[in-house]
């Protein structure tokens, strides 16, 4: 393994920050390549007109961008296809799109439409519960729980190992046939894992193939090749400013194509319905019924630029060994640093490219500032909005949470070195 994925010059080309800091807070989000910000500019300056609405030739490239953009992050990044997938604003964004439809139905949609349905996108019962985990993101964990309280629903919790590993037995013990929906995690924020979400799906839908399942793919998409059909799941969410390298206020969600028929939006309007008489309205049968009014179109053609940057100027799977070529030699230098206490799997094949730490008698937030007033290296500190599992591992009041260095594909082993030469120092 080379020392940087991406040559020095390449580096400073496409970010120009790296030439400033050692950036290791890229779980919050990730630095912009120059291409992606071309894709913007050139969107701005050479066809900036709106889309789905126009005749004019113009109007035409914009759709065409827009449209080819939706079809490449599919695929590139989710093995889905073009029509099973939504452009949101972020993870947080489609978490909630998911919830709403889970509440409505899309009975609304004209008396006798063909795709109209009397129920949510599950017809709840007395007794019928969600499942989640202690792991989650407060976006995944917050719009289940509001659901469940609603509809008076059962909410349960499956809690990790020792390791912050969640475990397809734990799966099977907590559903039953009441369980209707689950959502977890892919890469945990927090701890770093990468869950066997293969199997946890495997193991679930055995035992009650009718319960939907929601995976929150925030820290996974863009890090790593991911095959929505090979994991099995209902839904995948993420945010495109984060592994994807995309443009703030960008996302995406899957949803099988059953259930987009399904599946109620809950911001309508112009761009998502066929028809509007004085008294009814009919929604449009296919994904253009979510994009309600004119979406973030520079952002979302950008979101197509960075998912070709990524898989075919990079390599996804390149980026997964790169990234965990640079773990395993920080929790190498980070074991032989006295007073390092290391969170997650002891198991590198479990690890994403996020390591979180606290040092014996600092609160975290301190470490994270020393780290960059002394030494330019970036880093987050706090519960990374896990309130829930931060208290499930007791580490909230000692230390405040704990400290985050996350990478991507431009960090470098260099970089990782002056990083284990800064804690060496800060530990004393
Ligand atoms: C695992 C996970 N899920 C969800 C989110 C929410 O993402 P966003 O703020 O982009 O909606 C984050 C953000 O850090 C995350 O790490």
């Amino acid at each position: 393994m080379k020392d940087s994925l991406i040559s020095k010059n390449a580096r400073i080309q496409q970010f120009p920050l790296t030439g400033k800091y050692i950036y290791f807070d890229n779980s919050a989000t990730t630095l912009t390549p120059r291409s992606v910000v071309n894709a913007q500019r050139s969107y701005y300056e050479e066809y900036c007109v709106n889309i789905e609405r126009g005749n004019y030739r113009l109007a035409q490239r914009a759709d065409k961008a827009y449209e080819s953009s939706r079809a490449q992050v599919a695929r590139l990044l989710l093995g889905c296809l073009p029509q099973e997938f939504l452009f949101t604003r972020n993870f947080t964004e489609s978490a909630n799109l998911v919830a709403y439809a889970l509440e409505h139905p899309l009975a609304d949609n004209g008396r006798k439409k063909r795709f109209s349905s009397r129920q949510p996108l599950i017809a709840w019962h007395r007794g019928d519960s969600i499942l989640c985990t202690v792991m989650e993101h407060h976006s995944n964990f917050l719009p289940w729980m509001r659901l469940a309280k609603r509809l008076n629903l059962e909410f349960n919790v499956v809690t990790p190992d020792s390791q912050g590993v969640l475990q397809p037995d734990a799966f099977i013990r907590a559903v039953n046939k009441k369980t209707r929906f689950v959502a977890f995690q892919h890469v945990s924020n927090a701890f770093g894992v990468i869950h066997p979400v293969g199997d946890i799906v495997r193991s679930i839908k055995k035992k009650n193939p009718q319960a939907l399942i929601f995976i929150d793919g925030a820290q996974a998409a863009g890090h790593m090749p991911v095959d929505v059909n090979a994991l099995g799941c209902d839904f995948y969410a993420f945010s495109g400013h984060k592994g994807p390298l995309g443009p703030k206020g960008t996302g995406g969600l899957m949803v099988k194509d059953a259930l987009l028929a399904k599946f109620h939006p809950f911001c309508i309007g112009g761009g998502t319905v066929l028809d509007v008489t004085l008294r009814d309205y009919t929604l449009k049968n296919d994904y253009q019924r979510f994009d309600g009014g004119t979406p973030y179109i520079p952002g979302l053609i950008g979101l197509g630029a960075a998912a070709e940057y990524l898989s075919r100027r990079i390599g996804l799977a390149k980026i997964k060994a790169h990234e965990r070529f640079l773990v395993e030699k920080l929790i190498k230098g980070m074991r032989l640093i006295d007073g390092v206490q290391l969170y997650g799997p002891a198991e590198s094949k479990m690890r994403a490219g996020i390591v979180t730490f606290n040092l014996k008698k600092w609160l975290c937030h301190d470490v994270s500032m020393a780290l960059d007033e002394k030494y330019h290296i970036l880093t987050r500190a706090g519960h990374h909005c896990c309130i829930p599992a931060m208290r499930f591992f007791d580490i909230l009041k000692t230390y405040g949470g704990n400290v985050r260095v996350s990478l991507h594909c431009y960090n470098t082993e260099r970089e990782v070195e002056v990083f284990l030469e800064a804690l060496r120092e800060l530990a004393g």
